[in-house]
């Protein structure tokens, strides 16, 4: 698909058929001109690259969303730093979004000096991890392969790099967020992305952006954890505009990877949407709920 645009601090400039801008505005990381919450909805990235494979099927997922076997690994292990043993992956799962609102702190209006000079975004999103790596984790690879946030960097899941490393990486090395981020905010970031992060092509059809999961026992879940706040629509809350409306249905068809990362752990700022581990929903859960939002209204 071949649309672009250049977001400037308070509005938009499209470039494109006005059909895809309608259709993309719901999902993307946008400063809106009224009601702006910072809100994040993403990227409308199409032709992902990922698994092409017709994979209906759902994921034989029984754990739990934060899996702790291998958390509770670590925590018996002498030579793992106690920053990391106390770590929360759900936090982390946070900050690997907006962290300044969870940390309290100020957003930063410089681009990241990792950002690449040849990248679409600007200001606060380029400090973003998942401006750089992906909802997906899976950065260039992923479904960030192309669009407006391709940014040509690799992803972080399954990264082979060392706890230590990480840390040192974030805190001190290129990453340079030793000055805006404390050491525990930084450990649970390397906790999330060693244990939290996850291949997101197991319960979503990267190709078609559908989810694999089964709508009917989504809709079940829906209307039980998220219905309250939503309405069984997902209209009740306006991530975008009056102008371009985008509703939970509008965020689980253009961006599924926001969607599950989001209703893995959490929205920022949104303390009260909770966490897949608070609600004890594996992922499988969180696929049907996204089947299930998919079939709600995008407009
Ligand atoms: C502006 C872009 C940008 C942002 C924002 C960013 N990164 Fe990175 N990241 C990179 C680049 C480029 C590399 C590879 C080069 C390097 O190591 O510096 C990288 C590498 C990594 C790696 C190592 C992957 C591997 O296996 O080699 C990890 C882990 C990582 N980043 C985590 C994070 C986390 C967590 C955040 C958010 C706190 C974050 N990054 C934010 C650009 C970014
Ligand atoms: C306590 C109320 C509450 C509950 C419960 C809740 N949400 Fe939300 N959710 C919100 C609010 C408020 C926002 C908008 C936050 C913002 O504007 O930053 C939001 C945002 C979202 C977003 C879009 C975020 C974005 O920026 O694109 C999605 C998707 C979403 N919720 C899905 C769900 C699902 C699925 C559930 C059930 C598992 C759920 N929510 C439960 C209040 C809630």
């Amino acid at each position: 698909m071949d649309f672009y645009f250049s977001q400037s601090a308070r509005g938009y400039v499209w470039v494109g058929s006005l059909l895809i801008t309608l259709l993309a505005a719901c999902g993307d990381d946008s400063t809106t001109t009224t009601a702006d919450k910072g809100t994040s909805q993403d990227g409308m990235v199409v032709d992902a690259g990922l698994d092409t494979a017709a994979d209906t099927s759902t994921a034989a997922d029984t754990s739990t969303a934060a899996d702790t076997s291998k958390a509770d690994t670590a925590a018996g292990d002498a030579s793992v730093p106690a920053g990391y043993k106390s770590a929360k992956i759900e936090r982390g799962g946070l900050l690997y979004d907006r962290w300044w609102t969870i940390t309290g702190g100020t957003a930063p209006t410089a681009i990241h000096s990792l950002y690449p000079t040849a990248g679409a975004q600007t200001g606060s999103t380029t400090h973003r991890c998942k401006e750089c790596h992906g909802w997906d984790y899976k950065g260039k690879t992923g479904a960030y392969a192309s669009g407006s946030h391709y940014t040509g960097i690799a992803g972080v899941l399954n990264t082979t790099k060392s706890i230590q490393d990480i840390f040192n990486l974030l805190k001190t090395g290129t990453h340079k967020f030793g000055t805006s981020l404390s050491d525990a905010d930084i450990w649970d970031l390397v906790k999330f992305v060693k244990e939290g992060t996850f291949d997101m092509s197991t319960y979503i059809d990267s190709t078609a952006k559908t989810f694999k999961g089964t709508a009917t026992s989504g809709k079940t879940l829906y209307d039980s954890s998220c219905m309250n706040c939503h309405d069984a629509n997902g209209k009740k809350v306006n991530f975008g505009t009056t102008a371009a409306p985008a509703y939970v249905g509008t965020i689980a068809k253009s961006n599924p990877w926001e969607f599950m990362h989001k209703v893995m752990f959490g929205q920022p700022g949104t303390a009260g949407m909770g966490d897949a581990k608070q609600r004890t929903w594996t992922k499988t859960n969180v696929s049907d709920v996204g089947a299930h939002a998919q079939t709600l209204p995008t407009l």
